[in-house]
């Protein structure tokens, strides 16, 4: 047996010829093994997307998770479309329990509409930059990624509906409406209103990912792109808003396609966890338990945003960037400054982000970067912007 494993062995011991072609193809990146140093002691992170643990609800989880677990069927196997109290309250008291399904975050909601959506070469447009977890899930499928740009009101659907009218004929195109990630921008209400049609004209699904939305700072909320067309599939998550370590999320879209990804559940978890489904139902169903803890989340990163604007407007004066409205991220242009180079010296002075050329598809975005404003503590921000600046003072 050894020596027939023997023949499949690479220069550095590695038996890769035995992965699948599409684990070959799935992406390694420079940047994400750079990162890793993000972690290091003394480093202060503006990388990850990562919620702040100071504001998870732990006490509510307790109780919640006390009185789920005061049944013993939580412990047992459970659906795979989820829990029907916990669709009957995500559904709403309007909406229809059976079109939507519970997953294991949104990330997995990615994974199954990839894997019933699209075969080896189908094509699907993505927004330019756009969400790593979402390329990553999407094109591991073998589809050709198409990407289109944006601006700060999201998705050019004017270049969309060009590419549409020169043949571009997509599956589905993916976009994060309410502030985007990385980019920050939000879907303007003419522009969702544009992809709906278009989508309803050229037959192709809308992946609506939505992470984000309710963590709104300013302004006012843009209606949900096709409120009411069968064409769009919505992702919605707790990880922002309660924990992600729940790793409950769920989607909403037409029964055909909502019964598909049904299908592949079973074979990829059988079904989210039916204790963190059942916690989550308990909070999401107790009445106004979400609106009263939304209420504390949204001043406290607002006031961790104004923190990092005041701090970029102080010490980086090159930087460009707009100020999101809502989410967790500014996007950052700093001219003439390759920002992949930069990190590695922005590690070493002891602040970390990700360069934009991370989130790129087919445009360059090495002056970009997008830094995050949810993690790092308040009183520490303006001592990273400080370290940014060093570091970019330092590369110039
Ligand atoms: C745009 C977007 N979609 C999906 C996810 C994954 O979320 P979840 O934790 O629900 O899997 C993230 C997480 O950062 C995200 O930013």
């Amino acid at each position: 047996m050894a020596r027939a494993l023997v023949s499949h062995l690479d220069e550095s011991g590695q038996m890769h010829e035995l992965l699948s072609h599409r684990a070959r193809a799935a992406e390694s990146s420079a940047i994400r093994d750079l990162l890793r140093h993000a972690e290091a002691p003394g480093v202060l992170s503006l990388a990850g997307g990562l919620p702040s643990a100071a504001m998870f609800p732990v006490a509510d989880v307790k109780q919640a998770a006390d009185c789920a677990l005061s049944e013993r069927s939580t412990l047992q196997y459970g659906l795979s479309e989820g829990s029907a109290d916990l669709r009957a309250i995500l559904a709403g008291p309007d909406g229809d329990p059976s079109r939507v399904v519970v997953t294991t975050g949104s990330q997995q909601a990615l994974d199954l509409l990839g894997r019933v959506l699209l075969d080896p070469g189908d094509q699907i447009v993505v927004p330019d930059p756009c969400y790593v977890g979402a390329r990553q899930a999407l094109g591991s499928t073998g589809a050709v990624l198409v990407g289109v740009d944006g601006d700060v009101d999201g998705l050019d659907t004017d270049s969309l509906a060009d590419r549409l009218a020169d043949g571009l004929s997509p599956k589905a195109v993916y976009v994060v409406a309410n502030f985007d990630n990385p980019s920050g921008a939000v879907l303007a209400a003419g522009r969702r209103r544009m992809l709906t049609a278009l989508a309803e004209r050229y037959g192709f699904v809308i992946i609506e990912d939505d992470p984000y939305g309710a963590l709104r700072y300013d302004g006012t909320p843009v209606d949900d792109v096709g409120p009411a067309s069968d064409n769009v599939v919505r992702l919605r998550t707790v990880s922002k808003t309660i924990a992600p370590g729940l790793r409950v999320g769920w989607m909403s879209g037409p029964d055909w396609l909502m019964d598909a990804a049904v299908v592949a559940k079973q074979s990829v978890d059988l079904h989210t966890s039916t204790v963190t489904q059942a916690i989550v139902g308990r909070l999401l169903g107790e009445n106004e338990w979400l609106d009263n803890h939304l209420a504390g989340l949204r001043p406290w990163y607002r006031a961790q945003r104004d923190a990092m604007v005041e701090a970029l407007d102080t010490d980086l004066a090159d930087a460009e960037f707009g100020v999101p409205e809502g989410g967790m991220f500014l996007w950052v242009r700093l001219p003439g400054v390759d920002t992949t180079t930069l990190l590695r010296s922005a590690i070493e002075t002891g602040v970390a982000f990700v360069p934009g050329s991370a989130f790129a598809v087919d445009r360059n975005l090495s002056e970009y970067l997008r830094l995050s404003f949810a993690t790092v503590d308040r009183c520490e921000m303006s001592v990273a912007v400080d370290r940014l600046a060093e570091s970019v003072a330092r590369a110039a």
